[in-house]
């Protein structure tokens, strides 16, 4: 009994004894936490260094851009290639993605050997070989006759500008190829391919082996958004929010990055937690001075990692009795997978006595003991820095997403974490212990980083075709200078036309004269009632305009026109106008005055005089019967006497764009047109009176309605009118009217939209073809969504939200499309009302003989306040068109009530002169 106890107690002092000896010899190798927080902010910092444009160049961690966008979303499918290098071994592989929804992967595959003669020859013969071996597969398989698209796992570092093209930064690991670094792999081996004349392959991805981890994994848990390998090499990916990644423009999204950590301390950085060991076996390493970090971590280095530990403790007399064989004293004699069998739980001690005599050791029962401890120690160390990293990128995602807790999932691969007994639970116990706050799960990719990369490359290819087509679509809005120099001639054509007596009727620009003749002068004053109806709102105003610019006070009040008025008969709309008038004047406590009127109706009237106006035909959302030819001012007279309670004078009838032009040229008197880019397109502008044929008299000049809603109405712009605006425009109150109008304006650029969405579903180009009843409901994208999608400060999850708010539920590409699509209607739009403005404007500077025009714009309409480019195209699109014109956009701040009381005023002089005479 007391021999048993006696036996023990000598093992545990054995034990006890060998381990301390190892501990203080490799006290340098065992990491606090401390420490390892330490490591962790390190790398932290690293990675913001190499995501920054200006810190990228000198970042030892490269942060590589991979191009890969997003995860498996379970519809990919496909028959593709995959050869995967780079890692321990190489495989050709053919890869089937199944059809959708099933989730099925089938892959055959068929390793080849990678003799050291290749992959450290000549860099063609390299990629010749690799071709070779694709051939034969592909010959043996039976696909020699199939066009197959490839996907390259290609586990080294490559600087990549599209998924289909990778620069090779530095060989790594076991590889050192002549003449690569600096070219791209895909064309090399794309060139090595086409040798072969009878396979026909297209490589549409490259993607290292952790990207092709994450993305294997991602298929099976749509959390896994890192990959990492701890085999050959060590490495990890993990997707970033685009925002932060300087080195590729856009901000939509995420993007993965290939972080290349292998590298991390390659600047000095880690010289603090690197040992003597570490320098000399980084000395006798294929790359020396570069990867330090992998050099500390991964299978090709641990076994020599241990090798160098004990040739030194055994010269230092700590073990075998100082006796050292031939085999320790010769590079790579152990490699990680003795570690591996080393440290195994029960055959661990035997293993390693085998192992070391093997090596032509005799080692001892406390040699055994210590040797094991010094493989716990190297491979513990390696979990723990591994440990660090990923705990850096585990904290980075976390605070991208700002949130308090992560859940995540880690892709994983690698022969040292797969074969090696304690390393993913050390592993993982660790990052747990390092990041409390994240709930990871680490899931092993079972079938290597093929199925992901094949993933990557159906993605690639349906990405490729869908692009195609959603460009073809957007194509047709996208306008030429030359396309956009006809619109503009056709523009001022149509002017002309509509100026002339004989053409004016056939006209559909109609250049309606408004027998305003002058912009304010500054002596403009008194009290007056506007109406402002026809845009967004109806409003009644009282307007106190005091002599000296700029002096005007305003009150005002918004009223709604229900729908059924606005298309029901005129009798009761007028009767309603009244009533909101009545309404003001009673809350202005201004019932018994008989204030001069001016009354701005936003739609196309024939006038007379300033107080007459026939309305030709209603636009935009308006249709009451028995307005059109009658003339408007006497039907708001008729109303006003139907209700007998109050009398008006009304003095003038003005369109928006000419109470708006009054307005700002209240301010600025060079202001001479005026533009609405609102709920409709108009544009009005001051005119020589010789060249309006339709008025009689030669002196001076009148304001001229262009109406040029109707531009193209006579088909003139057919070319550049696509079926969706045909759609709306089938759609709308006033089919085949107001053609121009309906390509800019506000009522219809979120129809456009619509329309577009709609057809691209219906092509399964968005929303995975699936429509919904909400994208079908008319008129439920308003054009203010576009102003709100197109914001740029706007991230892509809010334009999510804005799509989930109209019952739209859109993944992150389909956001990115929905946004293109915007951007592209609108950007027409304000190309087109640029056209429009240079005829304009040019047409003013040939008129008056002069080299160079300025003039001034005043502008009005929630399309052009609310979008957030509009008004820049529009200013770029006028100023290429009219280069010898400088046209100031200026916004009018006050409505268009202002001017037509400033209208108002100068009618009411007028008519109080002629009464005098
Ligand atoms: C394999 C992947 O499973 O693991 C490869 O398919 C990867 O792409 C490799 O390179 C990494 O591990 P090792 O140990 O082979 O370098
Ligand atoms: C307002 C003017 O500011 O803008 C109206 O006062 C004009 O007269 C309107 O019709 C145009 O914009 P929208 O977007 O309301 O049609
Ligand atoms: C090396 C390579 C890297 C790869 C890793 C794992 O670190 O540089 O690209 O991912 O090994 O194979
Ligand atoms: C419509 C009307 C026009 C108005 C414009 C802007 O085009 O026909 O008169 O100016 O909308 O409101």
């Amino acid at each position: 009994m007391f021999a048993v106890h006696l036996m023990a107690f000598y093992c545990s002092k054995l034990k006890e004894d060998q381990i301390k000896k190892v501990d203080r010899f490799l006290y340098h190798m065992r990491l606090s936490d401390e420490t390892l927080l330490d490591i962790m902010a390190r790398f932290q910092a690293e990675m913001q260094k190499g995501l920054g444009k200006d810190t990228n160049p000198t970042a030892s961690v490269k942060m590589l851009p991979t191009f890969v966008r997003a995860i498996p979303d379970g519809s990919e499918n496909g028959e593709f290639l995959s050869l995967d290098l780079g890692g321990s071994k190489f495989r050709v592989l053919k890869v089937q993605v199944s059809e959708e929804g099933k989730r099925n992967v089938q892959m055959e595959s068929q390793f080849y050997p990678t003799p050291n003669e290749i992959i450290r020859g000549n860099g063609s013969e390299l990629f010749d070989y690799v071709a070779d071996c694709l051939a034969d597969f592909m010959k043996t398989k039976g696909l020699k006759h199939k066009k197959l698209p490839l996907g390259l796992t290609f586990s080294f570092p490559c600087r990549q500008m599209k998924l289909e093209e990778g620069i090779l930064l530095s060989w790594t690991k076991k590889f050192k190829a002549r003449g690569i670094q600096g070219t791209d792999v895909v064309s090399c081996l794309t060139k090595a391919i086409r040798k072969h004349k009878d396979i026909d392959v297209d490589i549409l991805a490259l993607v290292n082996d952790t990207v092709g981890t994450m993305m294997t994994c991602a298929y099976d848990d749509p959390y896994c958004e890192v990959g990492v390998i701890i085999g050959t090499g060590t490495n990890a990916c993990y997707m970033e929010d685009m925002s932060n990644i300087d080195l590729v423009e856009g901000d939509e999204g995420r993007m993965c990055i290939n972080t290349e950590w292998g590298a991390f301390g390659d600047d000095g950085a880690l010289e603090d937690i690197r040992t003597e060991f570490d320098r000399e076996l980084d000395l006798g390493s294929l790359n020396p001075g570069k990867q330090l970090f992998e050099k500390m971590i991964s299978g090709l280095y641990l076994g020599e990692l241990v090798r160098i530990i004990l040739l030194k403790m055994a010269k230092a007399g700590l073990l075998f009795g100082g006796e050292k064989s031939s085999a320790l004293h010769t590079k790579g004699k152990i490699e990680t997978r003795h570690v591996a069998a080393m440290e195994k739980y029960k055959e661990g001690l035997a293993n390693t006595r085998e192992i070391l005599t093997d090596l032509g050791l005799e080692p001892s029962e406390a040699d055994c003991i210590a040797v094991q401890h010094v493989c716990t120690i190297v491979s513990f160390r390696s979990a723990n820095l591994c440990a660090a990293a990923l705990a850096a990128i585990l904290t980075r995602l976390r605070e991208n997403k700002k949130l308090a807790r992560l859940r995540t999932t880690v892709g994983m691969d690698g022969t040292l974490y797969k074969i090696h007994p304690q390393y993913p639970k050390r592993l993982h116990k660790v990052v747990r212990r390092l990041v409390p706050n994240c709930d990871v799960r680490f899931l092993l990719s079972e079938s290597g980083s093929t199925k992901g990369a094949a993933m990557v490359t159906a993605v690639a290819s349906r990405v490729q075709a869908q692009r195609k087509q959603i460009d073809k679509v957007l194509a047709l809005f996208r306008l030429t200078r030359e396309q956009l120099m006809d619109v503009q001639s056709k523009m001022r054509t149509e002017f002309e036309y509509g100026l002339k007596k004989d053409t004016h009727l056939m006209a559909t620009v109609k250049m309606l004269p408004t027998y305003v003749c002058g912009t304010p002068d500054g002596t403009e004053k008194g009290k007056f009632l506007a109406l402002d109806l026809g845009g967004t709102n109806f409003r009644v105003l009282l307007v106190k305009i005091r002599s000296g610019r700029r002096s005007v006070q305003m009150y005002n009040k918004i009223f709604t026109i229900p729908l059924e008025i606005m298309q029901g008969t005129g009798e009761e709309l007028f009767d309603h106008i009244v009533q909101c008038i009545a309404d003001f004047l009673d809350y202005m406590g201004l019932k018994g005055a008989q204030l001069p009127l001016g009354f701005t109706f936003s739609f196309p009237c024939r006038q007379t005089s300033i107080d007459k106006g026939t309305l030709i035909e209603w636009t935009k959302g308006f249709k009451a019967t028995d307005c059109e030819g009658e003339d408007m001012v006497d039907m708001l007279r008729e109303a006003i006497k139907r209700r007998n309670e109050f009398d008006l004078d009304i003095v003038a009838l003005v369109n928006d764009t000419v109470g708006t032009m009054m307005t700002c040229g209240h301010e600025d008197p060079n202001c001479e047109i005026g533009l609405i880019a609102g709920t409709g397109s108009n544009m009005c502008y001051m005119e020589e009176m010789k060249n309006i044929e339709l008025v009689e008299g030669d002196e001076g000049k009148m304001c001229i309605n262009t109406e040029w809603g109707a531009f193209g109405d006579n088909g003139c712009i057919d070319d550049i009118w696509t079926q969706y605006d045909k759609k709306v425009d089938e759609g709308s109150l006033n089919p085949g009217k107001q053609r121009y109008e309906k390509m800019t304006s506000g009522m219809y650029l979120g129809e456009i939209v619509q329309q577009i969405l709609i057809d691209l579903t219906k092509q399964s180009l968005l929303f995975r073809g699936q429509m919904s009843e909400r994208l079908q409901t008319r008129g439920i994208f308003e054009t203010k969504f576009l102003s709100q999608i197109e914001s740029d400060r706007l991230a892509l999850l809010q334009v999510r939200r804005i799509l989930q708010q109209l019952g739209l539920d859109s993944t992150c590409e389909d956001s990115i499309v929905v946004k293109e699509v915007c951007g592209a209607v609108s950007r027409r739009a304000a190309q087109l009302y640029g056209a429009g403005l240079a005829a304009v404007v040019e047409k003013r500077r040939q008129d008056q003989g002069l080299e160079y025009l300025k003039i001034t714009v005043g502008v009005d309409g929630t399309l052009y306040k609310l979008h957030p480019h509009f008004s820049r195209i529009l200013q770029e699109t006028v100023k290429e068109l009219a280069p010898q014109c400088d046209v100031t956009l200026m916004l009018s701040e006050d409505g268009s009530g202002k001017g037509a009381a400033l209208i108002t005023a100068v009618a009411k002089r007028l008519q109080q002169a002629q009464k005098e005479d």
